[in-house]
């Protein structure tokens, strides 16, 4: 195995295939999870797929990379647009960050256009649904590969 790519979800990401459908979609997390592994797997990749509601268990699972991951692929859900604190641990950690968005954020709500995560992300895929998780592991990988 080439390394373990964190891939990490904020809140209410639980609830995806069950939460606004019309704009996240109707797959699951487990789904979303099932297809990362997959392609990850064919990149000779493992990952370590996590959600939490909770901001300090997302800082705590950065940090947790920073000792075991090559790289992070990383969905912060609200806390993209409120939290210093996730943007302050990802700057911590030295491989490629790719930030994911379900939703093209830049066509929804004013509050949604700004990113802390994005000051620290080597980039940021956004509207791409689902998909785009996988992008972001071959973006990791392709990073990883320079
Ligand atoms: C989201 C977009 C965020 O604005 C929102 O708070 C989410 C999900 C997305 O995947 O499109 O929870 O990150």
């Amino acid at each position: 195995m080439a390394g373990l790519i964190y891939v990490l979800n904020g809140p209410n990401l639980n609830l995806l295939g069950k939460r606004q459908p019309e704009i996240y979609g109707s797959e699951t997390l487990g789904d979303v999870e099932a297809k990362c592994r997959e392609r990850a797997g064919a990149l000779g990749f493992d990952i370590r797929f996590l959600q939490s509601n909770a901001e300090h268990q997302i800082i705590d699972w950065v940090h947790e990379a920073r000792e075991d991951g090559v790289g992070i692929v990383i969905n912060p859900a609200a806390y993209t647009h409120t939290s210093v604190a996730i943007l302050d641990a990802l700057n911590t950690f030295e491989g490629p960050v790719i930030e994911v968005h379900i939703s093209d954020i830049h066509k929804r709500e004013a509050f949604r256009h700004h990113s802390y995560v994005a000051l620290r992300a080597d980039e940021q895929i956004a509207g791409k649904g689902t998909e785009g998780y996988v992008m972001g592991i071959e973006r990791v990988a392709a990073l990883l590969s320079k």
